[in-house]
C-alpha cells in the first residue's frame, strides 16, 4: 500500500472519484482518513500497491530492466482502456486532466492502471460541448486549446495520451530542460522525423537497442499524431484508440517484419549506421529477437489471464517461430 498527502480539494475529488469508478485499469483506493489535530487537517489516502512502480520510472531508467516494445504497446492499451472507461462507459463522463507517465502505475504482472484522480473533472452535460474551468494539469501534457481558453473536453485527455505515446516511443520526457534547447520539447523535437516514416529510427528509445517492430513503430507514431491533431474534434475517441491499439498489438505479434527492424533500417540508413545511431551487433540481434518472442508469449499469457477473451490461435504463428 502507498500513502499520499495532498491538498484538500484534490483529496475530496480523489475520494469521490475513486469511490465510484471501478475498472481493472484504474488503481484501487483501499482506504482514506482525515483527522483534525494541532497541525491542522491531516489527510491520508491508501492505494493498492503497484510493485512495478510507474511508467515514468521505467522510461527514465530508474528501474534496471528496460521495457520491451510489446510491453510498451500493452501498457498503452491498458492506459487507453482506463481513459475510455472514464470518458465513455460510466453514467457521467470524467475527464482525467492529469494523464502522464508518473500517473500510469504497473502491477506485479505489468498491467497498467491510472492513478491520481485529484484533478479529475466531470465532463460537459448533454448538449454542451465543453466545461469552462481554470487550467490545471502538468506542463508538457495539457492540450493547447485547453491551455489557451480553459475549455475542457475529453479530447484534452486524448492529446495527453498522444504525448505519452511519444514518450513510450522515444523514452524521453515531454519536456526536459537538461537537453539541448532544440530537443527540450518532445513534440517539437520529433516533428522532422515523423513526417517521413523512414527516419523514425532516429527518435526510437535507445533503451530498445533497435528491438522493435518497424511497421508497428510507424503505426504507433501515426496513432500518436492522430491524438495530437490541432482540432480537438479531429482527435479519435479513446474507445477508438483502444480499438486501434488492440489491432496494432495483434499485427505486431503476427507480423513477419518483427525482429528484423534493424536490418531493414540498416539498409535504409547505412550512413547513420556508420555514425552509430543504431547498434547493429548481429549476435545481440539474435538474442534480443528471442527475448522479444518471449515477451510476446508473456504478453499473451498475461492477456489471457486478465482479459480472458483473446483467441490463442490468433497468436500461434509467432509462438511457433520461436
Ligand atoms: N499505488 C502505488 N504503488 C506504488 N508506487 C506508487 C503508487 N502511487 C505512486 N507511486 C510511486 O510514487 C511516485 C510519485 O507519485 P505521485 O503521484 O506522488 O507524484 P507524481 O505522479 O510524480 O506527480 P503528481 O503529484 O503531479 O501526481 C510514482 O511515480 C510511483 O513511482
Ligand atoms: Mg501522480
Amino acid at each position: 500500500m502507498v500513502c499520499s498527502i495532498q491538498g484538500h480539494k484534490e483529496w475530496i475529488t480523489e475520494v469521490n472519484c475513486l469511490g465510484v469508478v471501478k475498472h481493472p485499469n484504474l488503481v484501487k483506493l483501499v482506504g482514506y482518513c482525515a483527522e483534525d489535530d494541532e497541525r491542522g487537517i491531516q489527510r491520508l489516502l491508501v492505494y493498492e500497491l503497484m510493485p512495478n512502480k510507474s511508467l515514468e520510472d521505467h522510461l527514465l531508467a530508474r528501474v534496471p530492466q528496460p521495457l520491451s516494445w510489446t510491453m510498451r504497446l500493452k501498457i498503452a492499451h491498458d492506459a487507453a482502456r482506463g481513459l475510455a472507461y472514464l470518458h465513455e462507459e460510466m453514467d457521467f463522463q470524467l475527464i482525467f486532466r492529469d494523464f502522464k507517465t508518473s500517473n500510469i502505475l504497473l502491477d506485479e504482472d505489468f498491467n497498467a492502471k491510472l492513478s491520481d484522480f485529484g484533478l479529475a473533472r466531470q465532463g460537459p452535460s448533454e448538449g454542451l460541448g465543453h466545461v469552462s474551468t481554470s487550467v490545471v494539469g502538468t506542463v508538457g501534457y495539457a492540450a493547447p486549446e485547453y491551455v489557451q481558453t480553459g475549455r475542457l473536453t475529453a479530447k484534452s485527455d486524448v492529446w495527453s495520451f498522444g504525448v505519452v505515446l511519444y514518450e513510450l516511443i522515444t523514452g524521453r520526457r515531454s519536456v526536459d530542460r537538461n537537453l539541448p534547447k532544440n530537443e527540450q520539447k518532445l513534440l517539437e523535437w520529433v516533428k522532422p522525423y515523423v513526417s517521413g516514416s523512414k527516419r523514425i529510427h532516429v527518435i526510437m528509445d535507445p533503451q530498445l537497442e533497435g528491438q522493435y517492430c518497424r511497421v508497428s513503430a510507424q503505426k504507433l507514431v501515426s496513432l500518436a499524431n492522430k491524438c495530437l491533431m490541432k482540432q480537438p474534434k479531429s482527435r479519435p475517441k479513446m474507445s477508438e484508440v483502444v480499438e486501434m491499439l488492440g489491432q496494432l498489438i495483434s499485427e505486431t505479434t503476427l507480423s513477419s517484419d518483427c525482429g528484423v527492424s534493424q536490418s531493414v533500417e540498416e539498409a535504409e540508413s547505412g550512413k547513420e549506421k556508420e555514425e552509430g545511431v543504431l547498434d547493429t551487433d548481429s549476435t545481440k540481434q539474435g538474442s534480443s529477437y528471442r527475448r522479444m518472442v518471449f515477451d510476446f508469449k508473456e504478453m499473451i499469457s498475461s492477456r489471457n489471464r486478465s482479459v480472458g477473451r483473446l483467441d490463442w490461435r490468433n497468436w500461434a504463428p509467432v509462438v511457433r517461430t520461436w
